[in-house]
């Protein structure tokens, strides 16, 4: 099903800003407190094994949570404005970021919103394939953010599928970003990994929550990503206050926030 305003969005590659506002004012999610703040509040949602691995030392994805789960994820993806990834994560697992059940993409409709939120990723280079799944499957705009840096031609081939935002010279300057997304409506981020993009968005400050399902396998392997990989703290860690821990099938959920 796709709603009307989302024709708008397939009709204009590069999408409107004015077409999200009013997305942003309809949606009927819990508004965050970081609404006069001038970046989206932004959550990471991430499943990790026991031995807190995200994906297999081939940087490959494999099933660390069970069903449940998987529906706790739509409904947060159902939920939000945007979801971001890293460019990591779309040449590793070609995620489409779509929101799975029928009936939360026509709750979404029925609240003027595209059954998709705006799909996000993180990409210094322009590295996004043209037929990434982001862009075969489900309805609903999306966003390549690149660096100055990027070349040209994979720019202009990217840009007739997705709406370009240039931030930062050589990476993508994450704060600079949140700040375009904020003023483009988007008040609710999900960032779904990877290891790299979830360092670059904790060590910038610009997170809010962070969800993790521990699931019971143990995946092992120095090279395999871990919830946050980058350079690490030296000192100054990122201090947490658990706001919640619940054993879901096999896992464990938990729910933390900034301190
Ligand atoms: N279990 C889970 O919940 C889950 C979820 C998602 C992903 N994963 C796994 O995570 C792995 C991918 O993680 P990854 O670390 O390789 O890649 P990633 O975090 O998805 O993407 C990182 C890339 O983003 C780009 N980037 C640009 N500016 C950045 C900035 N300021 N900060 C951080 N990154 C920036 C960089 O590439 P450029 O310089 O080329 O732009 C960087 O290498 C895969 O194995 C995937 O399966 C697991």
């Amino acid at each position: 099903m796709i709603c009307c305003k989302e024709l708008s969005y397939l009709t204009t590659a590069t999408g409107t800003s004015s077409a999200l506002m009013l997305n942003a004012d309809i949606l009927g999610v819990k508004k965050s407190m970081n609404e006069s703040s001038s970046r989206p509040f932004i959550f990471i949602n991430a499943a990790m094994s026991a031995d807190g691995k995200i994906a297999t030392i081939e940087r490959k994805q494999t099933r660390i949570s069970g069903s449940l789960d998987f529906d706790r994820v739509d409904e947060l993806r159902a939920t939000s404005d945007a979801i971001m990834v890293g460019i990591g994560t779309v040449l590793s697992d070609n995620p489409s970021l779509t929101v799975k059940s029928a009936a939360r993409r026509e709750k979404r409709c029925d609240q003027g919103l595209d059954e998709n939120p705006v799909r996000i990723v993180v990409d210094s280079m322009a590295r996004t394939p043209v037929d990434a799944d982001i862009f075969k499957k489900g309805a609903g705009m999306k966003i390549i953010a690149v660096s100055g840096s990027a070349p040209k031609e994979k720019v202009k081939g990217l840009s007739k599928a997705a709406e370009i935002i240039v931030a930062g010279e050589k990476t993508i300057d994450l704060e600079k970003l949140a700040v375009e997304l904020k003023s483009r409506g988007i008040n609710r981020l999900m960032v779904e990994g990877g290891a790299t993009l979830n360092w670059g968005l904790i060590s910038a400050g610009l997170v809010d929550e962070i969800y993790t399902f521990i699931g019971n396998i143990i995946i092992g392997g120095k090279t395999a990503p871990t919830l946050v990989d980058g350079g690490g703290c030296l000192g100054e860690f990122c201090r947490l206050e658990l706001l919640s821990c619940e054993k879901m099938e096999e896992g464990v959920l938990i729910r933390w926030k900034k301190r």
